[in-house]
């Protein structure tokens, strides 16, 4: 009997208490702790109503054979860990009828016993760890990656509906959530499962009598911790709902504070608030009270069993029940039975944990797989390129095409544009914001395709083109210029990473960046992050640097210095200019001009209105006709009279 309470007094009353399902009761302690079992704390945390999964299998996508080599070997390390912990109580079990028996050579092999399964226990619990880790980094970095390159693969209208900005974020947060779902919270579960079964067959096998009463007793306890799980889930609401209130209060009074002052309702609004405090009190004891009635009651349940237990053994024994052997049972047998099946019920218990960590990777793996599955029907993943590769862009059409964005279907951006373009031509697009100008050049890099109508390339459909080959052929420059955070050199070569010194410096001379001699490291010169160590006409010039080292055939400027100050404006402009006279090289230019005045001399000059292009010509001609483009012109000299005071109405040279 002495021994009998060592033992208990080796697993006293936890005060960690489950708050979730009532899948776990109390009974942590300090042998418990030690063994590293009952340790795991929970949160009262509501789980989130969980739409999609994935298969779990489903989560290995990555996964190399060594990957599940390693998991495995850490699932092996889990099962071996939780027979070792279970199997402890019985050497336990043995060792205290030794003792009893003052049988000394026994005894020693039975401290022996312990020590070996103190050895099992060390490499079981140092493969779980590891293993299961390791295997679960590895797959970690592999499904990073995967998914930031499912998610660039991307077309560009799936960015349009969903949230760009947020995608970092919910990558990290999906992959940590997979991790832990292939990591050690399944070695834990897997450990959870190897103590329970080991723990229900060991106590079967021992003295099933014994077993059957332990396992009646089990769903009494389990009730109590659902009593506590409840109390705790009505302490926190109680909390939130009255404590809000009183908070409310609070910022009300301080909100309003010269009127409360004005009115001398100080003392009013003290009042108030205590009463607010009161009854959060009042909820808050009725919450605790639950708790300790349902603690006290498990608790109560717990020593009951460990009376009872011990009270049937006995009987039992008493009884002349003997074992299958004909040897009688003993006070180590009524220990081990009844340890190895509460064993088996805390490891039942413990497993909520693990689950519900594995549900959340299988929720995360579905969102993984949305990208992942989501096949783009434009881009096509480097390698797997298909359809006609064009090396140069020479003819532009546009027939009859309508187009609307996949994010906003109601509105038609294209209504029927028709338009050509001939190699070498120096166009402009001009019309009103909105028009649908910007939209017809993101057709011709085939971000977006058609609804009806056809856009050819060189007189082929460019649905059937290589993307790559149409993009390889067209140089972009947007309205603010994006550099990325390193040299000058490395940003223009961004554009072409083969290209030669010689085409660095030819780039440079046309793209006019001069100003890059005057510092002392040149091209290496660093352009801080986005950019900002330069001015955005400076930084609009290595943008367009970028383009024209692809040695595009096609250049598309959209609205390429509307972001810039006069000045820099007029030197970008300038740049341009040359470009568009360059007439020894075939290069055709599609501009989007913020200022119609910088676009005069193009060769045709293409006047959008509501997703239609109405007029098109020279600018002489479209001035004759004195129709859209010739009200755009006026309005806009007007605007520009009343801003500058200058006759602009007069420099569009009618
Ligand atoms: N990514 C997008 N998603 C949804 N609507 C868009 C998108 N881009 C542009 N639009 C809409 O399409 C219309 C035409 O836009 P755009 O071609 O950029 O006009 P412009 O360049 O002539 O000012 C506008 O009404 C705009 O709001
Ligand atoms: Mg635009």
């Amino acid at each position: 009997a002495i021994l009998a309470r060592a033992v208990l007094a080796q697993t006293p009353t936890g005060d960690k208490v489950a708050t979730r399902g009532g899948a776990c009761w109390t009974g942590t302690g300090s042998s418990s702790e030690a063994m590293g079992m009952f340790s795991k704390t929970k949160e009262g945390e509501e789980a989130p109503p969980k739409p999609k999964t994935v298969a779990y299998h489903k989560l290995f996508k990555y996964a190399s054979c060594q990957d599940i080599t390693f998991f495995l070997l850490g699932l092996f390390g889990a099962v071996v860990q939780g027979i070792s912990q279970v199997y402890m109580i019985v050497v336990f079990g043995d060792i205290m009828d030794e003792i009893f028996l003052s049988n000394d050579d026994e005894t020693l092999e039975m401290v022996r016993m312990f020590m070996y399964i103190g050895i099992v226990a060390f490499f079981s619990g140092w493969m779980q760890f590891t293993f299961t880790n390791l295997s679960m980094e590895a797959q970690k970095q592999k499904l990073r990656l995967a998914y930031l390159t499912a998610v660039v693969h991307q077309d560009v209208a799936w960015f349009d509906t969903h949230q760009a900005g947020s995608l970092p974020e919910s990558i990290s947060a999906n992959i940590e959530k997979i991790a832990l779902g292939l990591g050690d919270k399944v070695g834990n579960l897997v450990m959870d499962v190897s103590m329970l079964v080991t723990g229900l067959t060991l106590g079967l096998c021992y003295w099933w009598k014994m077993t059957l009463l332990v396992i009646a007793i089990v769903p009494l306890m389990a009730v109590g911790a659902g009593v506590m799980a409840q109390a705790m889930t009505d302490i926190q609401n109680e909390n939130q709902t009255w404590y809000g209130k009183a908070g409310a209060c609070c910022e009300e009074v301080m909100r309003a504070l010269r009127t409360v002052v004005a009115f001398r309702g100080e003392q009013l609004e003290c009042d108030r608030y205590d009463a607010l405090l009161a009854e959060a009190k009042k909820g808050g004891v009725r919450a605790q009270l639950k708790v300790g009635i349902g603690m006290g009651y498990t608790m109560a349940i717990m020593f009951g069993a460990y009376g009872l237990a011990f009270w049937f053994g006995a009987y039992l024994m008493k009884n002349g029940e003997t074992k299958a052997d004909g040897d009688m049972f003993m006070a180590g047998d009524v220990m081990k039975t009844f340890f190895c099946v509460l064993f088996g019920g805390f490891a039942l218990g413990m497993m909520g944990e693990p689950l519900q960590a594995v549900d959340s990777a299988r929720a995360a793996g579905a969102a993984l797989y949305e990208v992942l599955e989501s096949k783009p029907l434009i881009e096509a993943l480097a390698g797997q390129e298909y359809g006609e590769k064009i090396s140069d862009v020479k003819t532009i059409e546009f027939k009859d095409v309508m187009f609307t964005y996949p994010a906003r279907p109601e509105v038609q951006v294209l209504n029927g544009t028709t338009l050509r373009i001939d190699a070498g031509q120096k166009v402009a697009l001009v019309g009103e914001s909105g028009s649908g100008k910007s939209t017809i050049i993101s057709l011709i890099e085939r971000f977006y395709d058609p609804a009806a109508g056809m856009v050819l390339i060189n007189g082929i459909d460019i649905k059937t083109l290589s993307t790559t080959g149409l993009r390889a052929a067209i140089g972009y420059v947007g309205q603010e210029p994006v550099l990325f955070a390193t040299s000058i050199k490395t940003n223009i070569m961004y554009g072409n990473p083969k290209a030669t010194e010689q085409d660095l410096l030819e780039v440079k001379q046309r793209a006019q960046l001069d100003f890059i001699d005057a510092m002392e490291t040149g091209m290496e010169t660093f352009v801080g992050a986005g950019g900002n160590q330069f001015s955005g006409g400076q930084k609009q010039r290595i943008a367009l640097a970028r383009a024209l080292i692809k040695k595009p055939s096609l250049l598309l400027l959209d609205e390429a210095t509307s972001a810039l100050d006069n000045k820099s404006e007029k030197m970008v402009q300038e740049t341009l200019d040359k470009l568009g006279q360059d007439s020894h090289t075939s290069l055709t230019t599609i501009e989007i001009a913020h200022r119609l005045s910088t676009v005069r001399n193009r060769d045709v000059i293409f006047v959008m209105q509501k997703g239609v292009v109405v007029e098109s010509g020279p600018h002489k001609e479209l001035m004759e006709k004195k129709g859209t483009y010739y009200a755009l012109v006026a309005s806009q000299g007007a605007a520009e009279n009343e801003e500058t005071g200058s006759a602009a109405v007069d420099n569009t040279g009618v």
